[in-house]
C-alpha cells in the first residue's frame, strides 16, 4: 500500500492506475474489486433548535411542551435530510426524538418504511401506564396507530398523525419491559426479539427473522432506533437507563453491518448516550460504542475499506 500511494503521489495517478501500472490487479479485477464501494460524503445539518409558546403541560409527560415543539422541528429536519437524498443519522438525547425521527422519515418516504427498534426497554407507554412520566419510555406508543385511542388530546401535536401500524415496528435485545408494555406487545403481537432469543438464535439470525417480518418484500425503507441501553451497560454505561445482561458491542455493530447491507437503511437514531453520566472512563467507552455504530451504518467495513475506484492518493 505504501508502494502504491508513493508511486500514485508522484506521478498524481489514480489508485487504480497505479494498482494497474504495478500489476496488482487487471483493469477487470479492480474493477470487480472496487465495484461495491462508495463515497462517504457526510454534511452536517446542525442543531435542531426550537421555541416553546403556548404548549401547556400534559399530566404524567415531563417536560412535555419541549418534546412537542422540539420534535416538530426534528421531523422537518429528517425529512429535509431525506429529500436530500441522504441516509439521515439523527444523535440524541431523549428517545422521545423518536417521535419526530419517525415522523419525518415516514413522510419523506410517503410511509413505506419499517422500524428496528434497538433498546433494552419497550418505550410503548402512554401517559396513563408510565410509572416514571419519562418521555423516552413512550414514543412508539405516540407512533402507533394502534395506540391513538389511547391518549388523551396532545396539544402542540397536530403535526403528528399515528399513521405507523405496529405490524411494521420490531424490537430487538428487549429484557425491561413493563407489565402494561408486555400486555400491549402481546395483545397486538409486535414482533418482540428479547435477550433469550438473541442467544438461542444468535444476533444474525434474530435480525433476520425481524426484517422479514416487518418487512417480507424487502422493499421498504428502514429506520433504525437505536437506543444505546440497549448494549450491555457494562459496554455502554453513560446512559439514563442501563441494564445488564444486554447485547455486546460485537453483536450491535453486526447487526447495523447487516441493516446496511440491505442497501435499505434510511435512517438512523442514535440515542441515551449521556455524557452526564458516569466516570470519564465510563463516557469514552460508551462514546466509542456509539462512533462504531455509526461507522457501520455508513458503510465501514471491520475488514478494512475498499479504496473508492476514482480516488486520487
Ligand atoms: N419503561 C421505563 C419507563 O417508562 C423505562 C424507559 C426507558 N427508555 C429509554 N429510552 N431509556 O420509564
Ligand atoms: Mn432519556
Ligand atoms: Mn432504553
Ligand atoms: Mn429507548
Amino acid at each position: 500500500a505504501a508502494t502504491i500511494a508513493k508511486t500514485a503521489h508522484k506521478e498524481n495517478s489514480t489508485l487504480k492506475e497505479t494498482a494497474i501500472k504495478l500489476g496488482y490487479l487487471t483493469e477487470e479485477q479492480f474493477n470487480e474489486w472496487a465495484v461495491l464501494d462508495k463515497d462517504v460524503n457526510v454534511k452536517d445539518y446542525g442543531d435542531v433548535s426550537y421555541t416553546v409558546k403556548d404548549i401547556p403541560e400534559v399530566p404524567n409527560m415531563r417536560k412535555y411542551a419541549d418534546m412537542a415543539a422540539c420534535n416538530l422541528e426534528v421531523s422537518r429536519t429528517v425529512e429535509k435530510v431525506l429529500t436530500d437524498g441522504r441516509l439521515c443519522i439523527t444523535l440524541g438525547g431523549d428517545h422521545s426524538i423518536g417521535v419526530g425521527t419517525v415522523d419525518g422519515h415516514i413522510k419523506a418516504k410517503n410511509g413505506n418504511i419499517c422500524i428496528l427498534w434497538v433498546d433494552a426497554h419497550a418505550d410503548l407507554n402512554t401517559n396513563k401506564t408510565s410509572g416514571s412520566g419519562n418521555i423516552h419510555g413512550m414514543p412508539l406508543a405516540l407512533l402507533a396507530k394502534e395506540l391513538a385511542d389511547y391518549w388523551p388530546y396532545l396539544p402542540g401535536m397536530d403535526w403528528q398523525k399515528p399513521i405507523l401500524s405496529i405490524r411494521n415496528v420490531a424490537y430487538i435485545a428487549l429484557r425491561s419491559v413493563d407489565s402494561y408494555e408486555r400486555l400491549i406487545i402481546e395483545k397486538l403481537g409486535i414482533t418482540a426479539f428479547g435477550m433469550e432469543d438473541v442467544e438461542n438464535h444468535g444476533i444474525h439470525a434474530i435480525t433476520e427473522m425481524a426484517l422479514s417480518r416487518i418487512d417480507p418484500e424487502r422493499k421498504r425503507s428502514i429506520h433504525l432506533s437505536f437506543d444505546i441501553d440497549s448494549l450491555d451497560a457494562i459496554e455502554a454505561p453513560s446512559t439514563g437507563t442501563p441494564v445488564r445482561g444486554g447485547l455486546s458491542l460485537r453483536e450491535g455493530i453486526h447487526l447495523v453491518e447487516q441493516i446496511y447491507k440491505t442497501g435499505r437503511l434510511g435512517a438512523m437514531d442514535l440515542v441515551e448516550v449521556n455524557p452526564a453520566i458516569g466516570s470519564a472512563h465510563d463516557l469514552q467507552k460508551t462514546v466509542e460504542a456509539a462512533i462504531h455504530l455509526i461507522q457501520a451504518a455508513c458503510g465501514y467495513s471491520r475488514r478494512g475499506l475498499q479504496p473508492h475506484a476514482e480516488a486520487t492518493v
